[in-house]
């Protein structure tokens, strides 16, 4: 697809930044035998990500805002233009030498997301998408699987760690969930997940507690790939509680049911 201008930023920002952490990847490899461990390598490597993402969009669109994991938000001379990104989603899965993460990039403008890219250099997958003109993966157009029997489909989701409080809640969609199904996976990025349900290889997707930064690309790219997406609470507001329910359109209703109990 031609992209817009934007869009072509955006993705050669992401590639920019894919290089790098690509480069910090096979470093981490190392490290993980060294007593010390990786992980204050992976946070350097996470932010000077983010610096150079933020210091390419803001040179390409100065009056732009900027959201982004790692630092303060910026405020835009434009106030109804900003970017979302996630410089490293899946850190968990980088840190331990995983090949699955990425890089995440979106555009929003007046409150919804109008373009997203979601980079995984490892596998030199491009997932992409502005409104209205569908979703793609590098050079191919991807659509939202068709699977329509609860029994064949796989979900993804994401589990709380490190004590966080949402653990019952969570036990008990799992308990809902998979009797009913084929499979649900935890690959640990949240971005990948909604790409991956954006390319029909997921069925659907649900997730709580996740910020803007990794879920705002997947949201457009989900969409025009053919996707229903909904806040998990019905009232709620995706971008600002984190929490959503995403699938193919087949078998939405009966999974967004048992998702949310
Ligand atoms: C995390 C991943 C993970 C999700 C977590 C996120 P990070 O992002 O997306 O899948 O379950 O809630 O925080 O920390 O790797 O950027
Ligand atoms: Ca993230
Ligand atoms: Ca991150």
């Amino acid at each position: 697809m031609a992209g817009s201008a934007n869009l072509n930023v955006m993705m050669k920002t992401a590639r920019a930044a894919g290089r790098a952490l690509s480069k910090d990847f096979r470093e981490v490899e190392q490290l993980q035998v060294s007593t010390k461990g990786p992980g204050d390598f992976v946070s350097k490597a996470d932010m000077s990500a983010e610096k150079l993402i933020r210091e390419a969009l803001m040179e390409a669109r100065p009056s732009y805002g900027f959201l982004g994991e790692e630092g303060a938000e910026i405020e835009g001379e434009d106030p109804t233009r900003r970017w979302i990104v996630d410089p490293l989603d899946g850190t968990t899965n980088f840190l331990h030498g995983m090949p699955h993460w990425a890089v995440s990039i979106a555009l929003e403008h007046k409150g919804q997301i109008v373009a997203g890219v979601i980079y995984d250099p490892t596998k030199d997958e491009m997932f992409y998408a502005e409104k209205g003109e569908g979703a793609w993966m590098n050079e191919s157009r991807i659509r939202a699987s068709g699977r329509n029997k609860m029994i064949e489909c796989v979900f993804a989701t994401g589990l709380p760690f490190a004590g966080r409080s949402d653990l019952p809640e969570t036990l008990q969609d799992l308990a809902r969930i998979l009797p009913a199904c084929a499979g649900v996976r935890r690959w640990g990025a949240a971005a990948l997940d909604l790409a991956y349900v954006a390319a029909g290889r997921y069925d659907g997707f649900w997730e709580r507690r996740l910020n803007a930064w990794d879920l705002a690309a997947g949201l457009v790219i989900a969409k025009e790939a053919g996707c229903l997406v909904e806040p998990l609470n019905p009232n709620g507001n995706i971008l600002q509680d984190g929490e959503l329910v995403v699938a193919n359109e087949a078998i939405f209703d009966q999974f967004s049911k048992i998702a949310r109990g």
